[in-house]
């Protein structure tokens, strides 16, 4: 296959490259410098010069505080962008698929969300978010995941590991759930699921869930210090408060791919176990 990645500069981005390209794919991979997805023009051209057997949309606006101050900016990447990028792979004929988040539920409800679970974002990230979502014509691949972390670009554990290093505080929020993913792993399964041309929303994330907290205290004691480095906080006590409300719980049961019978990612506290040993061999 031949598979536009766009985002390819970003931490999911850079891994899908890594994983079509492993997988025996010819890929052609698009950064923001190459290509401004909220520029129709440019992504019909870009997107017709390759040809592509699939699209894989990776690019998007993901400060999720920063949108609440840019709101038209998040609203022409992460929907518009999406509209432009749908319609270039129609008139190809080329298999979509395009990567969402978490954040498009309001966080309310007590259990995980499944596929089927009607979003209700509070942000403008989300709201952005499912506005992009809604532009998906009925045989692409909708894939959300959340809290992702990965060799490249900005992360939590990345983060972690830096401010640990520096011996800076660690205060995590433990009034937050949802699933830590890996990059890569998430990325292999994107691999499988463009692959086997899948239609509709899938969840796909590590399996389990935690806190901010609880994966601050994973990722330092992956690294061989001591978890009681990192202290919890509730979000209310968050001085000066962030921009953006987050969900309490945004834990995504990946229904769709354990209904169908396909497999789930690691356990979390595995990948990001992984994960630490590699960005400290890096
Ligand atoms: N990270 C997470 O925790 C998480 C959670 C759930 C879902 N997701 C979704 O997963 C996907 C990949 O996210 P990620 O973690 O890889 O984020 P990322 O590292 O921020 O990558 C997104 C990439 O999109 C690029 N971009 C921004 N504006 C663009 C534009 N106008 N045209 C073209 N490219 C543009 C960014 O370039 P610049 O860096 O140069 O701006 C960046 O390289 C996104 O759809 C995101 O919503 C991420």
């Amino acid at each position: 296959m031949r598979v536009l990645v766009t985002g390819a500069g970003g931490q999911v981005g850079r891994e899908l490259v890594a994983g079509f390209e492993g997988a025996g794919h010819d890929v052609v991979g698009v950064d923001r410098g190459r290509l401004d997805v909220g520029d129709r023009h440019a992504v019909l051209q870009a997107v017709e010069a390759v040809w592509p057997h699939a699209v894989v949309h990776a690019a998007a606006w993901t400060a999720v505080d920063a949108c609440e101050a840019d709101p038209d900016r998040a609203w022409r990447v992460n929907a518009l962008g999406v509209r432009h990028v749908v319609e270039a792979a129609r008139r190809v004929g080329a298999h979509l698929c395009h990567l969402s988040t978490d954040y498009v539920f309001d966080g309310d409800q007590a259990a995980p969300y499944v596929e089927w679970d009607r979003p209700n974002p509070r942000s403008t990230y989300g709201r952005s978010k499912l506005g992009g979502e809604a532009e998906l014509d009925a045989g692409a691949t909708l894939v959300r995941t959340s809290w992702v972390s990965g060799c490249h670009g900005s992360s939590v554990v990345r983060t972690v590991l830096r401010r640990a290093a520096a011996g800076d505080e660690l205060a995590f929020v433990d009034d937050q759930r949802g699933c830590p993913t890996v990059a890569a792993d998430l990325a292999a399964k994107v691999v499988e699921l463009v692959g086997a041309r899948l239609p509709g929303t899938f969840h796909v994330t590590n399996q389990g869930a935690t806190t901010w907290y609880g994966l601050a205290r994973a990722v330092v004691r992956a690294a061989g210090l001591d978890p009681a480095l990192v202290r919890p906080v509730i979000t209310a006590e968050l001085d000066p408060p962030r921009p953006a409300p987050r969900p309490a719980n945004s834990v995504l049961d990946n229904a769709a791919l354990r209904l169908s019978g396909l497999a789930l990612l690691p356990p979390w506290p595995e990948a990001v176990d992984r994960l630490v040993r590699r960005l400290r061999q890096a």
